[in-house]
Order: C-alpha cells, then sequence, then structure tokens
C-alpha cells in the first residue's frame, strides 16, 4: 500500500514536471528544427482523360504542405530524381541574411542538378500565416508548388468562435499537354503561350470540366462551425476570384501578415497571394445538403485565356443527400463576374494592416530613394532566320523601366558576395523610365515598343527606406500584373488607375495601415506605390508573377548591401551549393 502510495506520488510530481516544461514559453526553450525531405520527380497523373508525367514533390500534387511555427529552423533537403534541373522557393519567406535558400535559378543559386541534392536552410522570423512554396526553375511550378504555413507563438490576434478545422485551398492550372513544350514553344516562336485546359482547386478541376466529376473538391463541414480557409493562388498565369455559394468569408491575414478583420462576399487573388479567412458553416442546404464554390479568372488582359470555372464543394455532414441532380441549378451567385474591376478594386481597398501594439504596421513614414519603374509588354522585331508568331509577325517581351531581364548562367548572388561581378551583371538599373509619356493614355501600337535586354539591378545600402512605384503602361494592352519582391515584405501606400503623379498622389499615401505584402496586384492600367525597408542584404528578384511575363523578362533585381557587423550581413554560402 505504503509503496503503491509512494510510487503514485512520484508520478504525479513527474507529470506535473511533464506539463511545467512542455508550458514553457517557447522563447527559452532551444530554437526547434524542423526537417523535411523533397524528392522531385515524374508521377503519372490524369485530368480531363489525359493522363501525363506530371513533375512532382515526393509524388503528391499538390505538394506536400510544410507546417512550422514562427521561429523553427526549418531545412528541407530537396533531391532531385530527374534529369532536368530544378530548385525551390519558399514564396514570402524573409530569409533574412539566408539568400542561398531563396530558390529562383540564376539569381540565387545556380539549379539543382539531376541527381543532386541540396538542403535549404532558413529560419522564420516574424512572419504567421499561409503562405506557398513552389518550383522556381522554368515553367516548374506548373505542378510543382504546396502550402507552406506558419503556426503562430502566440494566440491569434482576431476574436473568433472555436476553429473546428484549417482548410487548405491551392487554386493551379491544368494543361492537357506537356508544360515544357508549351514554355518552349511560346519562347521559340515568341508568341502568348497556349492557356491551361482547367484551373484547379488542390489539384482538382471539378464538374464543369469534360471527363473530370470524380476530380472534385469536396470539403465536409458541421453545421454551425467556424473553420479557417488558408488560401493560395498557385496559378500560372491568372488572378482569381474566389467565393463560396451563400457563405461570407471573413479576411483576417494576407501573405503572413495579419490585416483588420473584415468581411465579403468573394476575394481576389493573383497569383503568389495567400489569404486566410473565416467561414462559418451556417447556412441551411437544399436537399443535396451541398453548396458549391467556384474559383474563375479576374480577366484584365485581352490576350487569349482560360476564361473557365474550377467548382469545388462544401458538403454539410448530416445534412441532405451528397448528390448533385443537375450541374445548371448549381449558382454561385457571389462569385464577380470576370471583368468585375470595381470588385478588385474594393476588395484590395480594404485590406488594411492590422497595425495593433502587438503587432504594429512599420511602414516607413519617410524614404531614402524613389525609384518609378514602367511595367511594359513590348514587341520586337523578328530576329532574322527565326519564325516569329507574336503579334504581326514580331516577337512577345516584357520589361520593367525598358529592361528586359535576362537571367545569367549562373547565380547572381554568389558574384557578388564574391565579388565577380565582371560581365554577369551590372548594378545600373534605371531609376526612372527612360522618358517620360502618357504611360497609359498611348495608341497601344504607336509607342515604340522596343526594349532592351540584359542584367542589370539596382543597388541599395543596407537599411534603405525605399520606394518603388510601379506603373502599367498601355504597351499592347494594360493588364493587372502581380509583381513580386523577394527577401521582404512591402506596403502598398497608395493605388490607382492612371498615371502616377508625383504632386499629388504621395501626400495621399496611407502611412497609417497600408497592407503588408510580399506580391502586389498593380492596378491594370494604373500604379501601385510600395515601401520597403532594405534591411536584408542580398540579391533579391523582382517579377511579375504570370510566368508568362517572367518569361518575357518582366523582371529586375535589386541588391542589399551588407551593413555593419555579422547581424547585416549574409552568411556565408552553404557547403552543399550546387554548382552551375
Ligand atoms: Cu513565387 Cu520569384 O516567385
Amino acid at each position: 500500500m505504503e509503496g503503491l502510495r509512494k510510487h503514485f506520488g512520484l508520478s504525479i510530481l513527474l507529470s506535473l514536471l511533464i506539463i511545467a516544461c512542455w508550458m514553457l514559453p517557447s522563447s527559452s526553450a532551444s530554437p526547434t528544427t524542423r526537417r523535411f525531405r523533397f524528392n522531385v520527380g515524374w508521377k503519372k497523373v490524369s485530368r480531363l482523360c489525359h493522363t501525363k508525367p506530371l513533375l512532382t514533390v515526393n509524388g503528391e500534387y499538390p505538394g506536400p504542405t510544410i507546417a512550422v511555427h514562427e521561429g523553427d529552423n526549418v531545412e528541407i533537403k530537396v533531391t532531385n530524381r530527374v534529369e532536368e534541373n530544378t530548385t525551390i522557393h519558399w514564396h514570402g519567406i524573409r530569409q533574412f541574411r539566408t539568400g542561398w535558400a531563396d530558390g529562383p535559378a540564376y539569381i540565387t543559386q545556380c539549379p539543382i542538378r539531376g541527381g543532386q541534392s541540396y538542403t535549404y536552410k532558413f529560419t522564420v522570423i516574424d512572419q504567421r500565416g499561409t503562405l506557398l512554396w513552389h518550383a522556381h526553375y522554368s515553367w516548374q511550378r506548373a505542378s510543382v508548388y504546396g502550402a507552406f504555413i506558419i503556426y503562430p507563438r502566440m494566440p491569434n490576434p482576431f476574436s473568433s468562435p472555436p476553429i473546428r478545422a484549417e482548410i487548405r485551398i491551392i487554386f493551379g492550372e491544368w494543361w492537357n499537354s506537356d508544360v515544357d513544350s508549351v514554355e518552349n514553344e511560346m519562347i521559340k516562336y515568341g508568341a502568348g503561350p497556349i492557356s491551361s485546359d482547367a484551373y484547379t482547386i488542390n489539384g482538382l478541376p471539378g464538374p464543369l470540366y469534360p471527363c473530370s466529376n470524380k476530380d472534385t473538391f469536396i470539403q465536409t463541414v458541421e453545421f454551425g462551425k467556424t473553420y479557417m480557409l488558408r488560401i493560395i493562388n498557385a496559378a500560372l498565369n491568372d488572378e482569381l476570384f474566389f467565393a463560396i455559394a451563400n457563405h461570407t468569408l471573413t479576411v483576417v491575414e494576407i501573405d503572413a501578415v495579419y490585416t483588420k478583420p473584415f468581411t465579403t462576399t468573394a476575394i481576389m487573388i493573383a497569383p503568389g497571394q495567400t489569404t486566410t479567412v473565416l467561414m462559418t458553416a451556417n447556412q441551411v442546404p437544399d436537399r443535396s445538403g451541398m453548396f458549391a464554390m467556384a474559383a474563375r479568372p479576374y480577366l484584365t488582359s485581352v490576350f487569349p485565356f482560360n476564361n473557365s470555372t474550377s467548382l469545388g464543394f462544401l458538403r454539410y455532414k448530416k445534412l441532405g443527400s451528397g448528390k448533385i441532380k443537375s450541374l445548371n441549378s448549381l449558382q454561385v451567385h457571389n462569385l464577380p463576374l470576370m471583368e468585375d474591376t470595381a470588385f478588385a478594386t474594393k476588395f484590395s481597398d480594404n485590406l488594411r494592416s492590422l497595425a495593433s501594439a502587438q503587432f504594429p504596421c512599420n511602414v516607413p513614414k519617410s524614404i531614402d530613394k524613389q525609384v518609378i519603374v514602367t511595367i511594359s509588354l513590348n514587341l520586337q522585331e523578328c530576329p532574322k532566320n527565326e519564325t516569329c508568331k507574336g503579334f504581326n509577325g514580331k516577337r512577345f517581351h516584357a520589361s520593367m523601366n525598358n529592361q528586359s531581364f535576362v537571367r545569367p548562367p549562373t547565380s547572381i548572388l554568389e558574384c557578388h558576395y564574391k565579388n565577380l561581378t565582371t560581365g554577369i551583371f551590372s548594378s545600373d538599373f534605371p531609376e526612372k523610365p527612360p522618358n517620360s509619356f502618357d504611360y497609359t493614355g498611348v495608341d497601344p501600337l504607336t509607342e515604340n515598343m522596343n526594349t532592351e535586354f540584359g542584367t542589370k539591378l539596382l543597388v541599395v545600402p543596407y537599411g534603405t527606406s525605399l520606394e518603388i512605384v510601379l506603373q502599367d503602361t498601355s504597351f499592347l494592352n494594360v493588364e493587372n500584373h502581380p509583381i513580386h519582391v523577394h527577401g521582404h515584405n512591402f506596403f502598398i501606400v497608395g493605388r490607382g488607375f492612371g498615371n502616377f503623379d508625383q504632386a499629388k498622389h504621395p501626400v495621399e499615401y496611407n502611412l497609417v495601415d497600408p497592407p503588408g505584402r510580399n506580391t502586389v496586384a498593380v492596378p491594370s492600367g494604373g500604379w501601385a506605390a510600395i515601401r520597403i525597408k532594405a534591411d536584408n542584404p542580398g540579391v533579391w528578384f523582382v517579377h511579375c508573377h504570370l510566368e508568362e511575363h517572367t518569361t518575357w523578362g518582366l523582371a529586375m533585381g535589386f541588391i542589399v548591401q551588407n551593413g555593419r557587423g555579422p547581424s547585416q550581413t549574409v552568411i556565408p554560402p552553404p557547403q552543399d551549393l550546387p554548382l552551375c
């Protein structure tokens, strides 16, 4: 009896100790290292009755979800099991001082060659929410992508009923043909790419496509419960609208930055962007027990595009039959029409940083440097002995400040780190457009639309408060361009249609609670001003996240020089950094 009591006492003490340790704030515990393995390989996948080898990570499509906590050290060993080169980019992760792990091929690393491995090592600092990862080599991100989730160390700042479950919703695009050949055709003939055959929700096109009923995303929910939807746009070439019939969505975070919560009937999400919303399953379904969800493009271009809709379903548990009688009866009335720029604009206007005491909005109030960058599509003469299938027998290209970015055959970060600048790149990216004109008012085809090709970078000292005004132009056509900045989040302090006006617009900037993001959808035929605290030394890619435009050269790069001391300096390159 006595022995038993002693034994009990001891185990109670032990469990108390265990509980106490478990409750210790993580900051006093040593940092956790989370390790993952990614094997890039081919996998046979069928959609729309077309079977083809698809490039995947670990055979999954979409790829595996990475889930870590704020503050974690992350190590992802990527092994390339195919002949083609590859790299992986952790889109939106700031990569403070660890540019070697950022991923864009020829910007921060040479690609991982067939049969080789590379371990991406970085720490997740001061970010919470939903991001994505994707391949950053040619068009591989068509199928090589997945969610990157960062759990906060502190409770979420928004109040909500208890969250029943998290639901991952990743949009993508499916081509029946081989994506490599789509890209190669486009490069060879200088034409636009053929559009995809379907949009997908979690890799599934849904029942509005031929031979696709069984490939439909269905999410079971319980009546009265609240869910957190982590929504990611991993599509290659299209901004999307998304809505769930009858339900409203409360936006709480974008690009792993908390927002002031607001409720909306639909969202607009550009490629590379992420949006976390809360949704309560509080609607009474019909006899099917189902509500449709739908994603379709927000259209701003005159180029041919895929105008189809991907459908999925919310299935209310224990309510209804789970069977849809007729697809014609399906209505997602709250889904905006494809041309609904008014909705897209209002939605963007509603996005504000949380700007609380705990999560302040550190937007630079004054700036050290302003750079004005035009975004253009271009039409170039067809080189001799080539066949060009762009407009009027010419080639399409795209540029920023008339510079069409050419990726060099080696890593710019490595050249920069080792001071080997000769011939690979130059530090003279123009800080304003080469000539000023009515950017958004010119006849699309009369202005001289030739561009220059090169690898020019903008160089700024550590800590620069940088403003970049992104100005769309009407060359060929105006269009909404999602511009993504690597290595930094930025604040969108102003946006508008038409031309940016230095005398008028800066005084109207929002310097109180502008949204923080890594990808800004620059209004079609308009401009967006972003402010960046350039405090992450390294080489950072800036580009349109419409893959066809990146291919055409709609990109630039900037270098943030090292600051003082080790904490403001790029870490040395890892031992296993791939060679070119
Ligand atoms: Cu999500 Cu440079 O890309």
